[in-house]
């Protein structure tokens, strides 16, 4: 949510650098983007709309500077407007902040300020240059920025220049900020796809750190914000820089789609022993208890988490994180884990941050090494699936499934079920993905019901999380209602709404009572005339009652799920493009949510 961008070293190349940085974070918010650069005076360039918008408008300037920054927005005080676009400045123009986060006592900063400062947006983040024009007046640039820091309550990551100032200044409280290194150059970002092209080498900045960029040696020093040095670790990055690009495809979202075989791969690397029947993991977590905490489609990673773990006999729940931090359940020996690809979201990290101050175990189950959560929580499992750039999380989520059924095979077990083949169904899952890839009907599907208005997804035990994650990816990337229910719910009040023109997707998979049941409701819709699609492996005959079938390998339930969520996965981006949405950047979307 919001990107930053900052560079000091890159000469010439210093705006192509900042746009280039901007390019790959526009997933992270898309209503606005602006730079600043800074060589003696500080030249600001922002506006409304997406980057492309920006770039035309720099056609008709010549901003340059051998520091600059940059941010593309997604909005949360005042709307998506040129004068609410970052950078923000001082009075003079001299000082320049881009932000993300939220600045708690704005308005009282704003109040102080008002007498001798013209404010030109809404935002919370333009009290900060103001503030720095302010401190100016009795300090040196670095002391400046320093002092106002002191002043900010709330979260953010900002990044500041300053005319004369040949330096970037920046800060961390409770919104990522990542470094990259090169020799001579010097990169700041929300997030390392930003500057992964020019650099492999990383620092990841913790709360409460400052830290100074300067041009003449691309050198950098990081303290405390009171000003003791630190020396945090330069890590690398293992991923390649062309796993930020679309490798042909149109969306970033079909290639993470077809990314997915790969992605489980990676996940399951080195932690699955077929032949000894185990699943080793590098983290040992003391399993009695647990509660899962995640929002939107990782909380739906957790649903499926917590059934896993009732299943092997401990006892288990998925809270919504935002719901959790508020009203905490009890913490017996319970260990908290926190489901979540960006390992940023704000109401994760408020649910962990409680968890922990009640004493509570936490483990991070994210794609993102490095992110706050990571590095916050006790320990850390990685879900491996390289960077996703699409809003819409589909590999990520395929992935949370698989990472969360080690962790439960590794530490729990499964209960009656047979380890050794939940194994090799986790090891099949890859190319049976690819084998749903490589035949899925889910595009002609999509186009014999792109006109509906309403969808309905049903779904028991392990289907129940991907009826909900069915219902979930088509609101949000074709803008068309769509609701996901525990197969037995719809009878419960909802069936009311089903029609002719509401079309249902069924996930039935297997023989068993439960898939006997969802027949029975499978029922229930046709005999009110909705068009059912049956997603399944063919054991049952839910193909009777179905007017379209998207097939799936025979697996065990556990898997299957994962596979009927690519179709659904499928159906959803068909939809989406014969509407001619904006796939990769719904409206009001982000794709890390850092505020609560
Ligand atoms: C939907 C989606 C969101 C995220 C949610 C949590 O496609 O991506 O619902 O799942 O915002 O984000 P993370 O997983 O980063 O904590």
């Amino acid at each position: 949510m919001c990107g930053i961008i900052g560079c000091v070293g890159r000469g010439d190349q210093t705006l192509k650098t900042l746009l280039g940085g901007l390019d790959t974070l526009e997933y992270r918010g898309y209503d606005s983007a602006g730079v600043a650069l800074a060589n003696g005076s500080v030249q600001t360039a922002k506006k409304a709309g997406e980057l492309d918008a920006l770039r035309e408008h720099l056609a008709d300037k010549s901003l340059s500077g051998t520091v600059g920054i940059g941010h593309t927005r997604w909005s949360t005080h005042g709307p998506p407007t040129d004068e609410n676009a970052h950078p923000h400045c001082d009075c003079s123009g001299d000082v320049a902040v881009v932000h993300n986060g939220i600045i708690e006592n704005y308005q009282t900063l704003r109040d102080e300020l008002a007498a001798d400062h013209e404010f030109r947006s809404d935002t919370d983040t333009e009290v900060i240059p103001h503030l720095i024009e302010a401190l100016l007046v009795d300090h040196d640039p670095e002391t400046a920025v320093r002092a106002a820091l002191d002043r900010l309550e709330g979260s953010f990551a900002i990044t500041v220049v300053i005319a004369g100032t040949d330096a970037i200044f920046a800060a961390r409280q409770d919104s990522p900020l990542v470094l990259g290194i090169d020799d001579g150059a010097t990169y700041l970002a929300s997030d390392v796809p930003a500057f992964r092209e020019h650099t492999d080498r990383v620092v990841y900045l913790d709360d409460g750190q400052f830290v100074r960029l300067d041009n003449d040696d691309g050198g950098y020093a990081v303290t405390d914000f009171d000003g003791t040095p630190r020396d945090p670790p330069v890590e690398t990055v293992e991923w390649d820089p062309e796993a930020t690009g679309k490798a042909g495809y149109d969306h970033f979202m079909l290639k993470e789609i077809h990314e997915q075989p790969r992605a489980l791969r990676q996940c399951l690397q080195g932690r699955v022993d077929e032949l000894a029947g185990e699943v080793t993991l590098d983290i040992d977590p003391d399993i009695s208890r647990v509660q899962f905490v995640a929002c939107g489609t990782s909380y739906h990673a957790a649903l499926y988490g917590a059934a896993l773990f009732r299943a092997a006999g401990v006892p288990a729940q998925a809270f919504l994180a935002h719901e959790y931090a508020i009203q905490t359940p009890p913490i017996e020996d319970d260990l908290v884990v926190a489901v979540s690809q960006s390992g940023e979201t704000a109401d994760t990290l408020a649910a962990i941050r409680e968890a922990d101050r009640r004493g509570a175990d936490t483990l991070a189950l994210t794609n993102v090494v490095g992110s706050t959560m990571a590095r916050e929580c006790t320990d850390a499992l990685f879900i491996r699936s390289g960077p996703e750039i699409g809003v819409a999380a589909s590999k990520t989520f395929s992935a949370q499934l698989t990472a969360v059924n080690l962790l439960a095979l590794a530490t729990v077990g499964a209960g009656d079920e047979d380890v050794r083949e939940l194994i090799g169904a986790l090891r099949d899952l890859p190319a049976n993905i690819q084998t749903v890839l490589d035949s899925s009907d889910a595009r002609s599907v999509a186009r014999d019901y792109v006109d509906s208005e309403s969808f309905f997804f049903i779904g028991r035990g392990y289907h129940h999380p991907v009826a909900l994650e069915g219902a979930l990816k088509l609101k949000e990337i074709s803008y068309t209602h769509a609701e996901g229910f525990a197969a037995g719910e719809l009878k419960h009040g909802t069936l009311a709404l089903v029609t002719p023109d509401t079309p249902v997707f069924a996930v039935v998979t297997g023989d068993d009572e439960a898939a006997r049941k969802t027949i029975g409701n499978v029922k229930e819709v046709e005999a009110r005339g909705a068009p059912v699609i049956a997603v399944t492996d063919g054991e049952s005959d839910v193909e009777r009652y179905a007017d379209a079938v998207l097939e799936v390998p025979s697996t065990h339930a556990r898997t299957a799920a994962v596979l009927a969520n690519v179709q659904l996965q499928l159906v959803a981006y068909h939809i989406a493009n014969e509407l001619g949405r904006s796939i990769d950047k719904p409206r009001n979307l982000a794709k890390s949510v850092t505020v609560e």
